[in-house]
């Protein structure tokens, strides 16, 4: 049995996992992630290697990257939640661990393996929507991933959704991971405070009356204590998706979408509002059919499954 080492590098935490050839993970482990240094990074990728190797057979490894790679997934030239800047990443780590080593976007790889092993498997085009920090895109069409002709596409976030809207981390205005990501339920919830503190009592309790404070889990765990204003967040958050998603319809025409990443898993999301929001907002819905819109299957382990997949299969 030939295993793989995945590695999910995401905004606030590194996940490595080893993976057999049907997508189990074996082994699991996490690291805080040093997300302005790009060495450190490095640093914690190899050592997550090397303890792997020290029990396994690892034959390759793969790594995931919240970023914009280049066509040849070599470097991540650009991040917009995380200090990279052409950063060599997938050279930088082959050097030090001396095996095959693929890099590929977090929420490609994470899109890889729900078609391979999870929500996806019957799909011929599937469209995975990942809300966690920012909101990421994944493609795969007719059993391939969809790679952009710079490597860069299926960055669905940076989508613009509202004109001179909220800023993003990437430096535009009004993207659509600044309204449907862990960050955009973070703004929401501060924008509601600032109006009216006293429809949101969790939420003030919990941030101690610091509206900068508040943070994407202080507003799910604000909803699931019944916080009037934080579970607005949430209903918001899934016509944003909902919304963005019949446009992607418009251009993709998928036949599965598959919703994940962090805020995805939280039961605060109620999937039927995003499906709710989709139908109406899909151009020429009735008289086209409908696509599957479905919860991932393999949460948060999903980017390191699909890495540690490619590993197999590219290295
Ligand atoms: C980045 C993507 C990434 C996504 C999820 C976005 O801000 O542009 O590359 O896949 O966040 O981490
Ligand atoms: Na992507
Ligand atoms: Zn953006």
């Amino acid at each position: 049995m030939s295993l793989t080492v995945g590695i999910d590098i995401g905004g606030t935490k590194i996940a490595g996992g080893i993976v057999d050839e049907s997508g189990k993970v074996v082994a699991e482990t996490r690291r805080d992630s040093p997300a302005d240094h790009v060495d450190a990074i490095t640093d914690a990728v190899v050592d997550i290697v090397e303890e792997f190797r020290r029990e396994h057979p690892v034959v390759a490894v793969g790594v995931a990257a919240a970023g914009f790679l280049d066509r040849e997934r070599d470097t991540v030239m650009f991040a917009p939640n995380l200090a990279w800047r052409d950063a060599p990443l997938r050279s930088m780590v082959k050097k030090r661990v001396q095996l095959p080593t693929v890099l590929e976007n977090d929420a490609n790889a994470a899109a890889w393996a729900e078609y391979r092993f999870g929500a996806g498997r019957d799909a011929r085009t599937l469209a995975l929507v990942a809300s966690g920090t920012g909101i990421g895109g994944g493609l795969v069409i007719d059993g391939r991933l969809f790679l952009g002709g710079f490597g860069v596409g299926a960055e669905f976030g940076h989508m613009r959704v509202v004109p001179n809207g909220r800023r993003c981390n990437c430096g535009l205005n009004g993207c659509w991971e600044a309204y449907g990501s862990g960050t955009g339920l973070t703004a929401r919830a501060r924008e509601l405070v600032t109006e009216d503190p006293a429809g949101a009592p969790v939420l003030v309790e919990l941030s101690g009356g610091d509206i900068d404070a508040i943070d994407g889990r202080m507003v799910t765990e604000a909803a699931e204590r019944g916080d009037a204003a934080a579970k607005q967040c949430f209903v918001e958050l899934a016509r944003w998706l909902g919304e963005g998603m019949a446009s992607l319809s418009a251009v993709l025409d998928p036949d599965v979408f598959v919703v994940g990443g962090g805020v995805a898993e939280s039961p605060e999301l109620d999937l039927q509002l995003v499906i709710d929001a989709f139908g109406p907002a899909e151009s020429g819905s009735g008289h086209r059919p409908a696509p599957a819109i479905r919860l991932a299957e393999l949460g948060n382990s999903a980017g390191l499954i699909g890495a540690a997949d490619l590993a197999r299969v590219q290295a």
